[in-house]
């Protein structure tokens, strides 16, 4: 199976980096040519547990690479996926899955509306990596990539499973289930709190922990999220998703947040596609979204603080 990474992003080069090291056949397509050219000499380095390694994923600017790929992995950020969906949606075969595990609301509806619901294969992710260089990561937790049906979708299940046992013997464990859209919607809320959080303070995820006064604030994001999710459709229990919540913080402690690294390179979030988009979901529908609301105010302004702009 030839896979096509979309993103030489902290996810992109982790997920390209474990399928050419286990032999798999995979290219990373980006727009930026000093990342294409620093992979193509250098290969990819993954740091983590004490020591790195390299890979060689071949890794092109050019989409027309697209064309002999079996399945792509959208690994862009959420407010990109569209841009990237019809940059390769020409190339690439009729028969190629198009998956996303990617952080945010709504990058599923958009890559079924640009490669139709039968092709789509969503998910989410816990895999937690820091882009350290244009072409390497520090690998800070190996956690688990679920797969499955999603009410935007209309894959096949056997699909779902084959793409999932292929990441899987490519050194990518991932699971397969029935339907992954409560889950999908945990992990939004998870991202919520996390990422957020940790860049307004400029901490790693684990000192979220140790910060009394935020157990209230994730109070409130968990159970604003679970109402959002369940007019999207999805009944969760506060209690089981503040417990993921917890459960993510400690495995991903030694990580920075997506977030951070975005505010730290003075680059724009996904802000508004995590807790923008809870907010919104919830306020179209008369309910108040204070705690969403306020953290995407917060994170714009700390963009803007990036780009000098006030
Ligand atoms: O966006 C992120 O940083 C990641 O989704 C996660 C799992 C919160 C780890 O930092």
């Amino acid at each position: 199976m030839r896979i096509l990474v979309v993103g030489a992003g902290a996810l992109g080069i982790l997920f390209a980096g474990v399928i050419s090291r286990h032999g798999g056949d995979v290219v990373i397509l980006t727009r930026r040519r000093e990342a294409a050219e620093a992979i193509s000499s250098d290969g990819v380095i993954i740091s983590e547990g004490g020591s790195s390694w390299r890979a060689w994923p071949e890794c092109t600017t050019d989409p027309r690479k697209a064309s002999r790929a079996d399945l792509c992995l959208i690994c862009v950020k959420s407010y990109d996926t569209e841009a990237a969906a019809r940059m390769v949606s020409p190339y690439l075969s009729g028969q190629c899955l198009v998956a996303t595990v990617q952080n945010g609301l709504n990058n599923v509806e958009r890559l079924a509306e640009v490669f139709g619901p039968e092709r789509v294969v969503a998910g989410y992710t816990l895999q937690a990596s820091t882009l350290t260089g244009l072409n390497s990561v520090f690998h800070a937790y190996d956690g688990e990539t679920v797969l499955g049906s999603h009410p935007s979708t209309k894959t096949p299940v056997e699909k779902i499973r084959q793409v999932a046992d292929e990441l899987t013997k490519m050194g990518v464990k991932t699971a397969a289930v029935e339907n992954v859209y409560p889950e999908v919607l945990t992990k939004l809320i998870i991202n919520s709190v996390i990422n957020p959080l940790t860049a307004i303070l400029g901490v790693k995820n684990g000192v979220l922990l140790e910060v009394q006064e935020l157990s209230w604030v994730i109070d409130e994001l968990v159970l604003e999220g679970v109402e959002a999710s369940s007019l999207l459709g999805a009944r969760l229990s506060p209690e089981h998703v503040k417990n993921r919540v917890y459960e993510a913080i400690r495995a991903t402690y030694e990580n920075k947040s997506s977030m951070l690294q975005d505010i730290e390179r003075g680059r724009r979030t996904e802000i508004e596609f995590i807790n923008g988009a809870l907010s919104r979901v919830l306020r179209s529908a008369g309910k108040p979204a204070p705690a969403n609301t306020l953290l995407t105010q917060l994170v714009l302004a700390l963009e803007r603080k990036g780009r000098r702009s006030w």
